[in-house]
């Protein structure tokens, strides 16, 4: 049996408490040693809500005493690159809430410190992990449903006042590093951009409504992947009714999710063409799916579950930074097509670009 990886986690606010959560039920594969957080107290209730042994205020301090093999960043958006960083250099591997970073700048300076440490940096986009989202991945790839046509991708969340003013950082563009896109539909976005290809143009519009906050609350996007398929993303803040929905209309099938902030197998649906009627092989797959990829929810958990063994073992992961640069990359170009009121080219946003330092240009 290999021992298993001791990991850290930065950031004891709320979300901390899912990956400690997640990396406690996988004492097979780790243990947690320690959480960080300027503020003790909130440290401290982490450490006992999980049975963490060591508390600290200082990431330099808790990198120098404990030597951890994966650090957990939960901290805000802004202090992700600088963080990932630092822990890259201490020797240990990195798994970072989203946004991992927020600009391509900040995400091409990971990579270059990743080549030199031999250390890896995970993303946190725990919607690629799942069960439905694996056999849909096969199901694209394998080009047995004709090519993807069209796609819509609602991201439509409810966030009152109070939950800017409990966290003041998720309002300002410098600490959140953009709004409704940025930070919440990037789950439905990048899922959806992985599994239709390469995206290669996109036009956008942004709206700050209902919110007196400077970050979009609204986020609106056409997209054109090559191959010719189009999307529509549509990302809310202000929906009163939430929902996250995602349909992917093929040559010959129509794939539909319907969830909130993290799927199961039964949300996942499948549609044929009405004047099919003889049966294919590939109908008995849509009926036996989950016999092959499992039922494994979008979770952190199920994140968790897939990246620690690739981790031990010295292998990248499905959300490391080469992996996840599309969708960066994607998210720059929305916000400079809603900035400049023209379409952005994928491969043209480079340094020099003020969309490639800063997603608001
Ligand atoms: N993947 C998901 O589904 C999901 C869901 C919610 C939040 N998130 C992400 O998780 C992260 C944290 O969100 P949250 O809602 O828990 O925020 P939060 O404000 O509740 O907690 C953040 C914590 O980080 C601490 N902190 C601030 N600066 C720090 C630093 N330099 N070093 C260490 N700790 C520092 C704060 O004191 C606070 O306790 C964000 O990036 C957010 O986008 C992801």
């Amino acid at each position: 049996m290999t021992t298993p990886l001791r990991i850290a986690i930065i950031g004891a606010g709320d979300f901390a408490h899912e990956h400690a959560r997640s990396i406690a039920g996988l004492p097979q594969l780790a243990r947690l040693v320690a959480a960080v957080d300027p503020t003790l107290e909130r440290a401290q209730a982490l450490c006992v809500a999980h049975t963490i042994t060591s508390a600290y205020t200082d990431t330099t301090e808790m990198l120098r005493q404990e030597q951890p093999d994966v650090v957990a960043i939960c901290s805000p958006p802004h202090t992700h690159a600088a963080l990932t960083i630092q822990v890259l250099r201490a020797g240990a591997h990195v798994i970072c809430e989203k946004p991992l970073a927020l600009s391509l700048a900040e995400l091409d300076a990971i990579r270059v410190v990743e080549a030199e440490t031999g250390r890896t940096c995970t993303g946190i986009m725990q919607w690629r992990y799942g069960s439905g989202a694996r056999f849909v991945k096969s199901l694209v790839e394998s080009g047995k449903e004709g090519i993807p046509l069209l796609t819509i991708c609602n991201t439509l969340w409810y966030r009152p006042y109070s939950y800017y003013e409990e966290a003041p950082w998720r309002a300002q563009w410098e600490t959140a590093g953009g709004g409704v896109a940025m930070t919440m539909g990037i789950h439905a976005m990048d899922m959806t951009l992985w599994l239709m290809g390469e995206w290669i143009e996109v036009n956008a519009i942004t709206s700050s409504l209902d919110r007196d906050i400077e970050i979009d609350t609204l986020a609106l996007a056409h997209v054109r992947f090559n191959g010719g398929g189009l999307a529509s993303f549509v990302n809310s803040t202000v929906s009163a009714l939430q929902e996250s929905y995602v349909r992917i209309d093929t040559q010959l099938l129509t794939i539909e999710l319907t969830h909130l902030y993290g799927y199961e197998n039964k949300d996942w649906r499948f549609y044929r063409r009405p004047e099919q009627s003889v049966e294919t092989w590939h109908d008995a797959a849509l009926r036996t799916w989950e016999h092959t990829f499992g039922s494994e929810p979008g979770s952190i958990a199920t994140q968790y579950a897939h990246v620690l063994p690739l981790l031990r073992d010295g292998y990248g992961t499905p959300t490391d930074i080469g992996a996840l640069r599309p969708t960066y990359e994607f998210l720059a170009a929305l916000y400079k097509s809603a900035a400049t009121g023209q379409a952005v080219k994928r491969g043209t946003i480079l340094p020099g670009d003020p969309f490639y330092s800063s997603m608001r240009g």
